[in-house]
């Protein structure tokens, strides 16, 4: 299968300025080609650089230098209006925080990116993102505010409003990290799926095996430098195995 080329990283880099003065360089010249279809994972170490890495691919944050290109247009050369827009369009974000709106039901934040939205994705709304909550399991919740949910409920919750406008590209930081094996595995069932309906791309970061093993292909970031690497394909089979039966079991 040709992959078409969705979002493209060219000679990256990241650069802050501590409140010392010093400079601290969180990405190195990080190339990253992503189509449509592929999911790939992203491990490292905490303060690697991961979350960074993935604000830039999601258009939320401008590289220090080099290029970011989606669909083959460069993002430098976009007005905030068509950034904007085109990454409201085509970006589903799974935060680490989550991002939540506190005060608002849980239906309102699934409906939240689909109010931007016109005709009849506008219209459909509150049903659409009413179906998206079941299909996180969470359909008895759609009324509560987030501060009323667990941990593990308010992640279903951001993974649900990330997947609600059938993202091109969804960016899922850590999208299991506050959830069980079993609910892990179902929700990592459903990223693929709605991603594979939608032959969306899928990054992920993980600290998780399991979810690591689910993607095409793998990346470590260290010291600032993205690298693939390979996932041993016995070890490979085992963490697959171990989500069928988490699944069997469910
Ligand atoms: N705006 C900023 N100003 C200063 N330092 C920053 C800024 N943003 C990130 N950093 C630093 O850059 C490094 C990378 O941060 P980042 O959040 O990308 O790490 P991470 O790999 O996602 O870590 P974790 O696994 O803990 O979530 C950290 O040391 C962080 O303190
Ligand atoms: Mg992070």
């Amino acid at each position: 299968m040709e992959l078409v080329t969705l979002v493209e990283l060219d000679g990256v880099t990241k650069n802050v300025l501590l409140p010392d003065d010093s400079r601290l360089e969180i990405l190195r010249g990080i190339d990253l080609a992503v189509a449509a279809g592929d999911h790939v994972s992203i491990v490292g170490r905490s303060g690697s650089g991961k979350s960074t890495l993935l604000n830039i691919l999601g258009m939320l944050d401008a590289p220090s230098s080099g290029s970011v290109s989606f669909r083959g247009d460069l993002v430098q050369r976009m007005g905030p209006a068509k950034l904007d827009r085109l990454r409201g369009r085509n970006v589903g974000f799974v935060f680490q925080q989550f991002n939540l709106l506190s005060g608002r039901s849980a239906l309102e934040n699934v409906a939240m990116p689909l109010s931007y939205a016109k005709g009849r994705e506008y219209w459909s709304r509150n049903r659409v993102a009413a179906e998206m909550l079941d299909r996180v399991g969470l359909s008895h919740r759609i009324e509560s505010p987030p501060e009323q949910l667990s941990g593990g409920e308010q992640q279903r919750v951001a993974i649900a409003r990330a997947l609600v406008r059938r993202p091109a590209l969804i960016l899922a930081d850590e999208p299991t990290g506050a959830l069980d094996v079993e609910t892990g595995g179902a929700v990592m069932t459903l990223l693929d799926d709605i991603a594979s309906e939608a032959d969306a791309a899928l990054v992920t970061i993980t600290h998780d095996v399991h979810v690591a093993a689910r993607a095409r292909r793998h990346y470590r970031l260290e010291h600032g430098v993205l690298s693939p690497v390979e996932l041993d394909l016995a070890f490979r089979e085992t963490a697959l195995g171990a989500i069928a039966e988490a699944e069997a079991g469910a």
